[in-house]
């Protein structure tokens, strides 16, 4: 393969559109501007910002995204629409506020596609191609067109296609392997004889070539830089590699290869990856979508070395088993950072540190939480306080609030929990419920009071750090009533139980905030105290 001496690629990042068509997925919008300002902290170049066409929710949330977060000095602010004349009006409703909008169109050219999905002929595929990137750019200077399912499509009938959006204005060429198909040769030799092949969009036409493209058979990350290799110089990507089915490219895998293999690439990518632990923990928080412990970059044991030659090694040399620095993606390298003596001053200077800026009710909360888990844990690490920050500050929108909770269990009774929450109007409401378990026995008590009825998808618990004494994380997922979507909540304590509360509170919070139901007080029932 033959490498180009051009310097910069974009990254077009779509967490908060294709990432969040992930199952389950389904974020508040003022969870998708805590995201996007993280992104351009992060330093992309792009975000697409949703679908506004999909719903009047989504349309507000990418208005918002516009105006907050695609200032002069931010991102452009990208918005998705079918190649329908409703959806890009709509679409450009959602980003003309942006100081750099761009709108976002799709149509798909593969045979399956066109005879399956729309039941368009080629031709008609052109007319509609004509029509729809033609009405994007008599609104929008910048103008991206995608032939979806593109790795499937006839070279002949891409080419024209592509040929024909940049006559009619796209300034973008976005080359998508919808259904994660292709290998990483195929697709070199795809977008070489594209960028070269395709009437106005060779070197110096200022088209610019991207691609997108999803896991499906694990070579989502290696067929993008394939891709970058033969001159896409965008990238579209997703934080953790979320998105449809097997995911999308994950931003930190390309960034990072990018980086840690510049005599290979000779590009790379304006990313501050001093951002990139924080801001995948943002994502996998707020998503409810647990990062798998040995995930390249971002999992827990990316930057663990277990086994004793290992170990041994990097302590005489970190080069002899890493090949990148964990400093480098924002992981912290002190162990011990505060003990029970630190002051509030200490802590939100090392919060700072660590990339955090809370306000200070969040601090007080923080520092309370932080000199009760100094007084029964030895050490207080980094990742303990990035746990309990992130605890912390989730869930821009509280219904909820876990007040108390005291639960008993063992094999002489009934596991029973007592729990009191304060509601979104300050009432404080206590309530008893036994289960077959501590958990349930707690969880049963919160329902009791939230009155939101749902089933329980998914609970897992992990620890920290290593040691008895480790806070332990806990995810849960959950689905309302007769609804297919689902809701994740995290939650961090050094009790587990108190840990597994958070998470389902994290999660509740965000199903009323996304639904707009619920949040009701149960005031007068019988087995409810209210204080
Ligand atoms: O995977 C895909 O083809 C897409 C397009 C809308 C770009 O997500
Ligand atoms: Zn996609």
């Amino acid at each position: 393969m033959a490498t180009e001496s051009v310097d910069h690629v974009r990254i077009f990042d779509t967490t908060l559109r294709d990432g969040e068509q992930s199952p389950g997925a389904t974020l508040t919008s003022a969870e998708k501007l805590e995201i996007a300002r993280q992104l351009a902290q992060l330093g992309v170049d792009i975000i697409e910002a949703g679908f506004p066409a999909a719903s009047p929710d989504d349309l507000a949330a990418v208005q918002r995204i516009a105006r907050e977060v695609g200032t002069a000095d931010g991102p452009v602010i990208c918005g998705l629409a079918r190649a329908v004349e409703s959806d890009i009006r709509t679409c450009w409703e959602g980003v003309k506020d942006a100081a750099k909008p761009r709108i976002h169109t799709f149509l798909g050219t593969s045979d399956i596609h066109l005879q399956y999905q729309t039941g368009l002929t080629r031709e008609q595929g052109l007319e509609v191609i004509r029509k729809s990137v033609t009405l994007a750019r008599s609104l929008c200077e910048d103008v991206e067109f995608s032939p979806m399912d593109a790795g499937r499509t006839d070279m002949d009938y891409l080419i024209k296609a592509c040929a024909l959006a940049i006559e009619c204005g796209a300034t973008t060429i976005n080359i998508p392997d919808t259904v994660g198909y292709v290998t990483p040769e195929e697709w070199y030799e795809k977008l070489s004889a594209l960028i070269a092949e395709t009437p106005g969009g060779g070197p110096g036409s200022g088209v610019i070539w991207s691609v997108h493209c999803h896991n499906d058979l694990g070579m989502a990350t290696a067929n993008t830089l394939a891709g970058v290799l033969a001159g896409a110089r965008q990238a579209e990507v997703t934080i953790n590699g979320i998105g449809e089915r097997a995911g999308n490219t994950s931003l930190e895998e390309v960034v990072m290869a990018l980086r840690t293999r510049p005599q290979f690439y000779h590009i790379d990518s304006g990313i501050n990856t001093h951002e990139i632990i924080k801001t995948s923990r943002l994502v996998s928080n707020y998503t409810g979508m647990n990062v798998q412990a040995n995930k390249a970059i971002v999992g827990k044991n990316a930057f663990a070395h277990e086994a004793g030659i290992h170990q041994d090694g990097v302590l005489k040399h970190h080069s002899t088993y890493e090949i990148m620095r964990p400093e480098d993606v924002g992981l912290s390298h002190s162990d011990l950072v505060l003990g029970k003596h630190s002051g509030r001053h200490a802590l939100r200077a090392r919060l700072r540190e660590l990339g955090y800026e809370v306000t200070d009710e969040e601090l007080a909360e923080v520092f309370r939480r932080f000199k009760d888990l100094a007084d029964a844990k030895k050490t207080v690490t980094d990742a303990d306080l990035e746990a309990l920050v992130a605890d912390q500050t989730q869930g821009p929108h509280e219904f909820f609030r876990l007040v108390d909770i005291q639960v008993t269990s063992g094999t002489m009774g009934m596991p029973t929990a007592t729990i009191k929450l304060e509601n979104g109007d300050g009432n404080r409401i206590v309530h008893a419920a036994v289960g077959t378990g501590p958990v349930d026995a707690s969880f049963r008590a919160v329902d009791a009071i939230a009155q939101m009825p749902n089933t329980l998808l998914e609970y897992s618990v992990h620890s920290v750090t290593e040691g008895i004494d480790a806070v332990g994380e806990v995810t849960v997922r959950i689905s309302p009533k007769d609804d297919p979507r689902s809701f994740g909540g995290y939650g961090a304590d050094d009790d587990i139980i108190v840990a597994s509360v958070r998470a389902y509170l994290a999660a509740i919070n965000r199903m009323i905030a996304v639904t707009g139901a619920g949040g009701r007080t149960p005031e007068g029932e019988a087995a409810t105290i209210n204080l």
